[in-house]
C-alpha cells in the first residue's frame, strides 16, 4: 500500500518507518527539513510545513493511507493553535488528494474528567481529523515507554537522578504504559483491518499502576534501588515544571504540559481492539530495558531531594 508518515522525524515516525517498510508498504515521509532526515533509503522524501498550506500537497498524491504523528509542543506555549492549524490544513489537502484512510495517535483520558491542557489539545486534533471526508483511526495510548519519547524520558531522568523525590500528589494517577515496538505493531497492523476504519481504539501495556509506580520501577530497573517518593498536596504542578526543568533536560516546554496532564487517568476503558488484533503486549520491565538499552547513558544520581531545590 502506498503510505505517506507524517511526523517522520518524531519518536514515533522515526520507528513507524522501518516496521512499514518491513511490512512491504511504499513508504513515503513529510519532513520540515529534508538535510535533517536520517531514514532508510528506500524511502520517499517530501518536504513541507503543515502550517503553510500549499507547501505539502505533493505527497499527499497517490497515498492510500497517511499517519497524522504531529505534534507542535515543542515550539512553545501556544502549540494548541499551531496543532489545530496544522490538523485543519492537512484535512483540506489530504481530501483534495483523495486519501481513504488516516492513522492518528492522541492520547487516553475521559473528556468528561477536565482534561489537561495538552491532553484537550490531543483531543481537539482527533476531532478535526474526524471531520474529514477520508475514514479516520484515531489509536489512543498513555505514556509510550521508548527510546527518545518525550514523557519517557522525564519519568527516566527523575527517577534516575533523584533518590527521594518530593512530588504532586498527582503521582498516584493510575495510567498504563505501552511499549514503543507495541505502538508501532498496532499502528502497521490496524492498516489491514478494514473494520477500524472510522473507529477510536484504545491501546495500553499489559500492566495498569501509578505514576509513582512507573518511576519507581524504572528506577529499580535501571539503577538496582528504588527511590524514595513523597507526594505532598503542596506542590503544584508549576512548582514541579521548575524542578524537572532542573533535574532533566527535557525542555520546559515539553515538561510542563507533560505534568499537567498527570492529573488525568490514562487507562483503557475500551479494550475492542484487542478482537482484531490480539498482539502479545511488551511486560514494563521488559519495555524499559530496550528503552534505557544498556544505561550506558544513564547520568549519575544526584544527592538532593526535589523538593530541597
Ligand atoms: N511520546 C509519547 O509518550 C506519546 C504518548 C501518547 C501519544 N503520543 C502521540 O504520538 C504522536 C507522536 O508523538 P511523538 O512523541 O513521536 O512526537 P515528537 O517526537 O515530538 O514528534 C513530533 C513530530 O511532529 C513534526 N511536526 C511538528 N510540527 C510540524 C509541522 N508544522 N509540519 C510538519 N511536521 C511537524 C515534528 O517535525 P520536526 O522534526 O520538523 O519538528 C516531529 O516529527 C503525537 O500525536 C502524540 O500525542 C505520544
Amino acid at each position: 500500500m502506498r503510505v505517506l508518515v507524517t511526523g517522520a522525524t518524531g519518536f514515533v515516525g522515526g520507528h513507524l518507518v522501518p516496521a512499514l517498510l518491513a511490512a512491504d508498504h511504499d513508504v513515503s515521509v513529510l519532513v520540515r527539513d529534508r538535510a535533517g532526515y536520517d531514514g532508510p533509503d528506500d524511502v520517499t522524501v517530501f518536504e513541507g510545513d503543515l502550517l503553510e498550506p500549499g507547501s505539502f500537497d505533493d505527497a499527499l498524491d497517490g497515498v492510500e493511507a497517511a499517519y497524522y504523528l504531529v505534534h507542535s509542543m515543542r515550539a512553545g506555549p501556544d502549540y494548541a493553535e499551531r496543532d489545530r492549524r496544522a490538523a485543519s490544513n492537512f484535512v483540506a489537502a489530504a481530501d483534495d488528494a483523495g486519501v481513504e484512510r488516516v492513522l492518528y495517535l492522541g492520547g487516553l483520558g475521559e473528556e468528561r474528567d477536565r482534561l489537561s491542557e495538552h491532553l484537550k489539545s490531543r483531543r481537539e486534533v482527533e476531532h478535526i481529523l474526524a471531520d474529514a471526508d477520508f475514514a479516520l483511526t484515531s489509536l489512543r495510548a498513555a505514556i509510550i515507554v521508548g527510546d527518545g519519547s518525550a514523557s519517557f524520558e522525564m519519568v527516566r531522568q527523575l527517577a534516575v537522578r533523584l533518590p527521594v523525590m518530593v512530588t504532586p500528589q498527582w503521582v498516584d494517577t493510575p495510567c498504563q504504559p505501552i511499549a514503543i515496538d507495541d505502538v508501532v505493531t498496532y499502528l502497521v497492523r490496524v492498516l489491514d483491518v478494514p473494520e477500524l476504519a472510522g473507529r477510536t481504539v484504545e491501546i495500553g501495556g499489559p500492566e495498569v499502576m501509578s505514576y509513582k509506580e512507573v518511576m519507581a520501577r524504572t528506577a529499580e530497573i535501571v539503577t538496582g534501588r528504588r527511590p524514595v517518593i513523597v507526594p505532598v498536596p503542596v506542590l503544584t504542578p508549576k512548582l514541579s515544571a521548575y524542578w524537572v526543568n532542573l533535574v532533566t533536560d527535557v525542555p520546559r516546554s515539553v515538561a510542563h504540559p507533560l505534568i499537567l496532564g498527570l492529573k488525568n487517568a490514562v487507562v483503557v476503558q475500551d479494550d475492542s481492539v484487542r478482537e482484531y488484533l490480539p498482539i502479545e503486549l511488551t511486560p514494563f520491565e521488559t519495555a524499559v530495558r530496550r528503552a534505557v538499552g544498556d544505561g550506558a547513558d544513564t547520568p549519575e544520581p544526584k544527592s538532593v531531594a526535589a523538593g530541597e531545590r
